[in-house]
C-alpha cells in the first residue's frame, strides 16, 4: 500500500513591501504585489498523513489539539488538495514551530507553506514551485512567499493562475539580518485575514496601492544591488503607509504599543550615529530591524535594554520550503 504521508519544513518571512488588502478574498488575490525575506532560524515542521479510516481532519499544533477554527481553516485548505488529487480521505496534520507561540511572530506563512508542500506530496501530487506558491497562497497570502528561496516577490496578478511568487535572489546572495524585538501587548489583536477586509475602508488605501509599483521597483533594485540605504528608505515608508491605512480604517486598527513607537523613533537616530538599520512592523506590536550582519550585535543589545521589549530574536535570510525524510 502507498503511504499517503509527507513531512515538510518552512520558514516565516518578513515583508519589506507589504500585502494589505485583497481584490478577491476567497482566492486571496492581493490588491498589490509584495516582497519579503524568509527567516532562516525560525521554522515550522508539518507532517500530513491522509488516512482512509478518519472521519474528519485532525490537527495538532505544538503538541496540543488545535481549536475548531484552526481545524476548519486547515480543512478548507486540504479540500483544495483533495480536489486536485481526486480523493476524499481526511488527514492527520501534526505541526510544530521552533519559535514561541503567542510571541506575535506571524506563523501562518510558515504554517501554510509547509502544509502546501507536505499535503500535496502526501496526496501524490508533484507540483512545481510556481504551482506550490499558488496553492500556499490559498491558505494564507504571505505563505506564497515562503515557498521560494531567500528574497521573494509575490506577483499580484488578477486570477488564480497569475497570482504567484518568485525568488528575486537567493538567501546566500546577501547577508541581511532581521533582529526582532518582541514587544509585550495585552490586547488580542485583529488578525490579518480580518484586517485585509477592512483595508478598503481607509481613504489612504487607494493611494498606497497606486504607489505600490514604484515602491516594489525600488525594493527590487535595492535587493539586486545590495543597496542597504535604498532598502531602508523604501521599507520604512512602506511599513508606515500600511500602518497609516490600518489606523484610518473603520474600525481603526492600532497595532503599535508604546515600546513599538520607542523603537520606531530610535532606529533613524541609530542610523544617524552610523549604524545601518531599518524598521518594519506587521499586524502586531513587534518591530523587525533589518541590518547588515556587522550591526546586528549592537542592535540586539540596544533593543534588549529597552523598556517593553520581552525578547530579541536574531534571524538571517532563509532558504525555500523543503521536504524532509520522515
Ligand atoms: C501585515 O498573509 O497573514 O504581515 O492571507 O489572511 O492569511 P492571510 O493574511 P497574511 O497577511 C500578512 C499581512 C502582513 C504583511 C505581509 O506579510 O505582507
Amino acid at each position: 500500500m502507498i503511504e499517503l504521508s509527507a513531512k515538510a519544513v518552512s520558514h516565516p518571512n518578513i515583508a519589506f513591501i507589504k500585502y494589505w488588502g485583497n481584490r478577491d478574498s476567497s482566492l486571496r488575490i492581493p490588491v498589490n504585489g509584495s516582497i519579503s525575506m524568509n527567516l532562516a532560524e525560525l521554522e515550522t515542521i508539518t507532517t500530513v498523513t491522509f488516512t482512509p479510516s478518519l472521519s474528519a481532519d485532525q490537527l495538532t499544533l505544538n503538541g496540543k489539539k488545535a481549536d475548531p477554527g484552526q481545524v476548519q481553516r486547515v480543512t478548507d485548505f486540504l479540500d483544495i488538495i483533495r480536489k486536485m488529487a481526486g480523493f476524499n480521505f481526511f488527514a492527520d496534520v501534526v505541526s510544530t514551530n521552533n519559535f514561541p507561540t503567542g510571541a506575535g511572530i506571524a506563523s501562518s506563512a510558515a504554517a501554510f507553506s509547509a502544509l502546501a508542500l507536505a499535503g500535496s506530496k502526501a496526496a501524490g501530487l508533484e507540483l512545481d514551485e510556481k504551482t506550490l506558491t499558488r496553492l500556499a497562497r490559498r491558505g494564507s497570502g504571505s505563505a506564497s512567499r515562503s515557498i521560494p528561496d531567500g528574497f521573494v516577490e509575490w506577483l499580484p496578478g488578477s486570477t488564480d493562475e497569475d497570482s504567484y511568487s518568485i525568488s528575486l535572489a537567493s538567501a546566500s546572495s546577501w547577508d541581511l539580518r532581521d533582529v526582532i524585538a518582541v514587544v509585550a501587548a495585552d490586547e488580542k489583536k485583529t488578525g490579518s485575514s480580518e484586517g485585509h477586509g477592512l483595508a478598503g475602508t481607509s481613504p489612504f488605501q487607494t493611494t498606497r496601492v497606486a504607489d505600490a509599483p514604484r515602491r516594489l521597483s525600488i525594493c527590487r533594485e535595492a535587493i539586486i544591488s545590495h543597496d542597504f540605504d535604498k532598502l531602508a528608505a523604501v521599507m520604512e515608508l512602506d511599513s508606515d503607509m500600511m500602518h497609516a491605512v490600518m489606523m484610518t480604517s473603520t474600525p481603526a486598527l492600532f497595532y503599535w504599543e508604546p515600546a513599538s513607537l520607542r523603537i520606531i523613533k530610535s532606529v533613524p537616530m541609530w542610523r544617524n550615529q552610523g549604524i545601518p538599520c531599518a524598521y518594519t512592523v506587521d499586524a502586531g506590536p513587534n518591530v523587525h530591524i533589518l541590518c547588515p550582519a556587522s550591526s546586528k550585535d549592537d542592535i540586539s543589545s540596544r533593543l534588549s535594554n529597552m523598556d517593553g521589549v520581552v525578547t530579541v530574536l536574531e534571524t538571517s535570510a532563509g532558504g525555500p520550503a523543503r521536504l524532509l525524510e520522515k
